[in-house]
């Protein structure tokens, strides 16, 4: 591990007000939060949606969840929101940080129902044969696979189209995709620049796909109402964290079923 450069899981978790960062990342982020001002509101935004996207899947009928890129844990992790609808809810964890990974072992350490795996989603395979992983997901019935805030990290030349259908092969039929996705979409392109430029010094340089790259992303699945949106306008609840006007959120999401 590196820790004289910044990550995205640490720099995250400053975000939300974590304690899990070191200088270098505190930094980073300040630089982030100058570049782009919504940043603090922005990670706060994405967290509630990913707590809105897992009630919504559980009330469905999801009762295990594979979440790539989960981050450091926070309050309102996912089998805390999924386990208080149904207890039984079962969640493997995936993250490439290892600070994340170390801290999220140590949380989780005796919860039968959780797996923290230090893997990188792109390796498909290690993640998808991950023996922790496997000892709670079962693949006989539907999973809720979650990438939040996590595909903006994963360039086009890196394979992410295929990525994607190795892991959509994998779903069994009624399994369900979450996602949200940072987007120059409507956005002052100078902000988006600095940003970009804060994160291309870090372990995690940040791809700001349009909002219609996003939606490609759910080929071959079916997108509930109301498809892709910006976060605030996924089934808000009523709690908001951004102050301007919804439409102009620098990030789009959606949750979609597999086609059978
Ligand atoms: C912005 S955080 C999002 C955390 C959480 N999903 C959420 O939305 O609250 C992005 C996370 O993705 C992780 N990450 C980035 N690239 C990754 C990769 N290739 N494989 C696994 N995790 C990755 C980072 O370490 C970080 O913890």
């Amino acid at each position: 591990m590196n820790l004289d450069q910044p990550s995205a899981a640490r720099m995250y978790d400053y975000y939300l007000g974590g304690a899990h960062n070191f200088a270098v990342d505190r930094e980073a982020a300040e630089r982030a939060i100058a570049a782009l001002p919504a940043t603090i509101a922005g990670a706060r935004t994405n967290r509630a949606f990913l707590q809105r996207a897992v009630r919504f899947l559980v009330e469905t009928g999801i009762r295990q969840f594979i979440d790539l890129g989960s981050g450091i844990p926070t309050s309102g992790n996912v089998h805390e929101i999924a386990q208080q609808i149904e207890p039984d809810t079962r969640v493997a964890y995936v993250d490439i940080d290892a600070v994340a990974v170390t801290h999220g072992q140590s949380v989780l350490a005796g919860n039968k129902r959780t797996a923290f795996v230090h893997a990188d989603l792109r390796d498909v395979d290690a993640v998808l044969e991950s023996p922790d992983l496997r000892r709670v997901i079962d693949f006989s019935e539907p999973v809720g696979l979650l990438m939040v805030a996590v595909l903006h990290f994963v360039p086009d030349v890196d394979g992410l189209a295929g990525i994607l259908t190795r892991y959509r092969d994998a779903l069994p039929d009624g399994s369900y995709l979450a996602l949200s996705h940072m987007s120059m979409t409507g956005q002052p392109r100078e902000f988006l620049e600095r940003f970009e430029a804060v994160y291309a010094n870090t372990a995690n340089p940040v791809v700001l796909r349009s909002r219609d790259e996003i939606a490609a992303l759910f080929e071959h699945y079916e997108l509930v109402e109301p498809g892709v949106v910006t976060l605030p306008l996924w089934r808000p609840d009523g709690i908001s964290y951004f102050t301007e006007d919804p439409e102009r959120f620098p990030g789009f999401a959606g949750v979609a079923r597999k086609r059978g």
